[in-house]
């Protein structure tokens, strides 16, 4: 379907809505959310839509990216399209109508009867932990999974600034201490950021799962970019790589319309810093001493490390 066919995604929602509206909740700060498997998520996403993306029958030449939201996924997600197409991107498209949201509905295709239609190499998107992947458990399926992260602090502060000041999902119309202890406490949507990052990097060895981490595309882009490619099974010749490079830097990101998906108006402008370390703006000395004892303790012995500056 091409986009300009696709209803307007606040239509689009409110349909979405309505197919389970009873289990929506309203929090605090009128933060909308709802349950799944025990972890808050979106209330775009009725157990009816769950369940579709969690028996998907995935194929071998298939690529689902996951993240937990504000952690680059949109930047990963314009990365594999350009690798999978030399580093041209599909004309009469968006970055948002190549890519296939299962378990959201914020795309199309929406039945699995044309998802099962939709050619390869399918490029499709989640937010979900290890346990709630696209097509059941990743290490019983044949397609490849690219999971990227990005240091806490940085995806609290960018979370915040998407929920509060957007008219997207959750509505959050509160301060950001109360933001930042409810990202703590893992009441945001999707869940605890350590369980849902450990979730994946706990199977980053097995031979289907690639884990990226923010910072390395920021600072070392090149074997970054490289090793994700080398992994999906393409080799880049110097000018593709060079093509890939221009067209996916944070300013060209924004300055195009493929890209930049103006088309959701509720968005308001999806890039906003695109840096490491804008956390600081926003943390307190206090604040940022309480986070990192958190991390130091949840992530103890776990092997991953982040560069929060
Ligand atoms: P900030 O809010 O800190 O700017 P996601 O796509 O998973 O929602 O992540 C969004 C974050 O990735 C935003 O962070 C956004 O600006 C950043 N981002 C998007 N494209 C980027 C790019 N090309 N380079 C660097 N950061 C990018």
């Amino acid at each position: 379907m091409s986009p300009a066919a696709e209803p307007a995604i606040g239509e689009y929602r409110d349909e979405i809505h309505a197919e389970d509206p009873k289990g929506i909740e309203i929090g605090e700060h009128g933060y909308k959310y709802r349950m799944l498997d025990g972890v808050v998520m979106p209330p775009y996403i009725p157990p009816a839509r769950y369940a579709l993306s969690r028996t998907l029958a995935t194929r071998p030449g298939d690529i689902c990216y996951t993240s937990f939201p504000k952690s680059g996924s949109t930047w990963l997600a314009y990365l594999i399209l350009l690798i999978v197409h030399r580093g041209e991107p599909p004309e009469d498209a968006t970055l948002r109508s190549c890519l296939h949201w299962v378990a959201s509905s914020w795309t199309y295709p929406r039945s699995r009867e044309d998802l099962e239609a939709w050619p390869s190499p399918r490029i499709l998107k989640s937010h979900m932990p290890y346990g709630m992947a696209v097509g059941g458990v990743p290490a019983d399926n044949p397609c490849k999974y690219v999971y990227i992260a990005r240091n806490p602090k940085d995806v609290a502060v960018s979370y915040f600034h998407f929920e509060s000041e957007k008219s997207w999902s959750g509505n959050y119309r509160g301060p950001w201490e109360h933001w930042l202890q409810m990202f703590l406490e893992g009441r945001v949507q999707r869940g605890d950021w350590f369980d849902h990052v450990l979730s994946w990097w706990r199977h980053r060895d097995a031979p289907n799962l690639h884990f990226l981490r923010y910072e390395d595309l920021r600072r070392r882009f090149e074997p970054t970019l490289l090793g994700l490619a080398d992994f999906l099974g393409y080799v880049l010749d110097e000018p593709t790589l060079a093509r890939i490079r221009e067209r996916s830097t944070f300013q060209a990101m924004t300055a195009d319309p493929f890209s930049n998906m103006h088309e959701i108006k509720e968005f308001n402008q999806f890039f906003r810093k695109g840096t490491v370390g804008s956390w600081k703006d926003r943390f307190t000395v206090a604040q940022s001493e309480a986070f990192d004892a958190v991390y130091a303790r949840r992530m103890e012995g776990s092997g991953l490390a982040f560069e929060f500056e």
